[in-house]
């Protein structure tokens, strides 16, 4: 924290080599380390400021997944940092207590980028979440969950895309944190898992390989009003959950990625790796738990509008050749926003292959899912949200940042390949 309060922070994306598997080195990139990036932490109200150099040989950027703040200093696309040189993002945190993550996002190479190892957590907490009696023991009895879907070849990554679809990677086996066949010593009775879908294509549906419920307690903007009991929660590329799940002295139990067979056809099931299953971590419980206290009843207030007072609509209809039928120019504005204001969106995913859709900048509340209401899992502070195939999301939001006339935010699919073809548009807020 320098002199004038601003809390700092220093990240390198550099090339490195890890150790996955035994006496196997695997070229990677990462923040600081040789894959992934240190978890930054923050509280409502601060100043921040992230210093990054780059020490790649190639350019890149690095993107505040989830963050309210000035177009400038999101990262996109056009804020490219060149090798050798530091880019300095500074911003007030002004939003609640969320789980959000960073990545780079350079145009038409985000897949890459992120698949060697570019991404880590950003978590913002505030005073009431530092008040609330939830598990907040970082890595102890909070700990950040972040799941990719990976594939060896001998020591090397393959990211080869080998499905007969157009969605992109899809990997034969799942880290977390980095980390091959992971598993976690627990000592207290709740643990807290902040889990973040970092992969690139796949759509994970997390429960626990014995089938106990959990409370779900946030999604990607940050706390519910309440904890939802569930035994799943469905999770696209970019979206964040926070769930508690108790444990008993002794036990053990596995989040697992189920099959899931509930949404759109076969195919776009098939291509977003919904047939699959995976054992994602093992959490094993000491032989003597600390006692931890019952969940609050009420959790936070949801800072999303409702669409009551939405002034105005807009349609984004979703192929992978394009948003509303074009492909993203880095020259041209789609969508021109006034600031201060709420609108509706209404997001159609126009055929069968799966998409998601993230807004920069903002949360959003999801109004509807093809005229109905939305899951339990979907109701909460939102910033991205699965599309499946010929499936209809209605999503209110409302604008009340820095005006830019200059600099766009973006709006994309987050499966990063379609991203990466041109699935994305530019607003800005004016
Ligand atoms: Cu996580 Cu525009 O991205
Ligand atoms: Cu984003
Ligand atoms: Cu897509």
């Amino acid at each position: 924290v320098r002199s004038d309060g601003t809390r700092v922070f220093d990240l390198t994306m550099r090339a490195g080599e890890k150790e996955f598997t035994t006496g196997r080195k695997t070229p990677t990139w990462g923040f600081d380390g040789d894959y992934l990036g240190p978890t930054l932490r923050a509280e409502r109200g601060e100043k921040v400021q992230v210093r990054i150099r780059n020490a790649l040989g190639e350019e890149s950027t690095v993107h505040w997944h989830g963050m309210h703040l000035p177009a400038r200093m999101d990262g996109g696309p056009h804020q490219m940092v060149a090798p050798g040189a530091t880019w300095a993002p500074s911003w007030t945190v002004d939003q609640p207590a969320a789980t959000l993550w960073y990545h780079p996002h350079p145009h038409g190479r985000t897949e890459k980028h992120v698949q060697r190892g570019l991404a880590g957590m950003f978590l913002l907490h505030d005073e009431r979440s530092d008040r609330l009696a939830l598990p907040k023991k970082y890595g102890v009895d909070d700990l950040p969950v972040i799941v990719q879907d990976v594939k060896f070849d001998g020591a090397k990554f393959d990211h080869g895309h080998k499905t007969l679809s157009d969605t992109g990677f899809l990997g034969n086996r799942t880290m977390v944190n980095g980390t091959l066949d992971p598993y976690k010593e627990v000592g207290d009775e709740l643990v807290r898992l902040r889990l973040l879908n970092a992969s690139t294509a796949r759509v994970y549906d997390f429960g626990f390989s014995d089938g106990r419920e959990f409370a779900l307690i946030g999604t990607d903007g940050g706390l519910l009003e309440a904890p939802t009991r569930t035994d799943r929660i469905r999770m696209s590329p970019g979206e964040r959950a926070e769930i508690v799940v108790r444990m008993k002295p002794g036990g053990k139990t596995t989040l697992r990625s189920f099959p899931d067979g509930s949404y759109g056809d076969f195919w776009s099931r098939r291509f977003s790796g919904g047939d699959d299953s995976f054992d994602v971590l093992e959490l094993r419980a000491r032989k003597t738990l600390r006692t931890s206290p019952e969940l609050p009843a009420e959790l936070g207030e949801l800072e999303v509008p409702d669409g009551s007072d939405s002034v105005r609509g807009r349609f984004f209809g979703l192929r992978t050749s394009g948003i509303n039928g074009r492909e993203m120019r880095m020259g041209r504005i789609d969508e021109t926003i006034t600031r201060g204001t709420a609108e509706t969106w209404t997001v159609r995913n126009e055929h069968s292959t799966p998409h998601n859709f993230h807004v920069h900048d903002v949360q959003f509340r999801v109004l509807e899912v093809d005229g109905e209401k939305p899951p339990a899992e979907l109701r909460g502070a939102k910033d991205t949200v699965f599309v499946p195939g010929n499936t209809t999301v209605k999503l209110a939001m409302r604008f009340d940042g820095q005006a830019d006339p200059d600099v766009p935010y973006m709006y994309h699919c987050h499966l990063l390949y379609h991203e990466d073809l041109g699935m994305m548009g530019q607003f800005v807020v004016v």
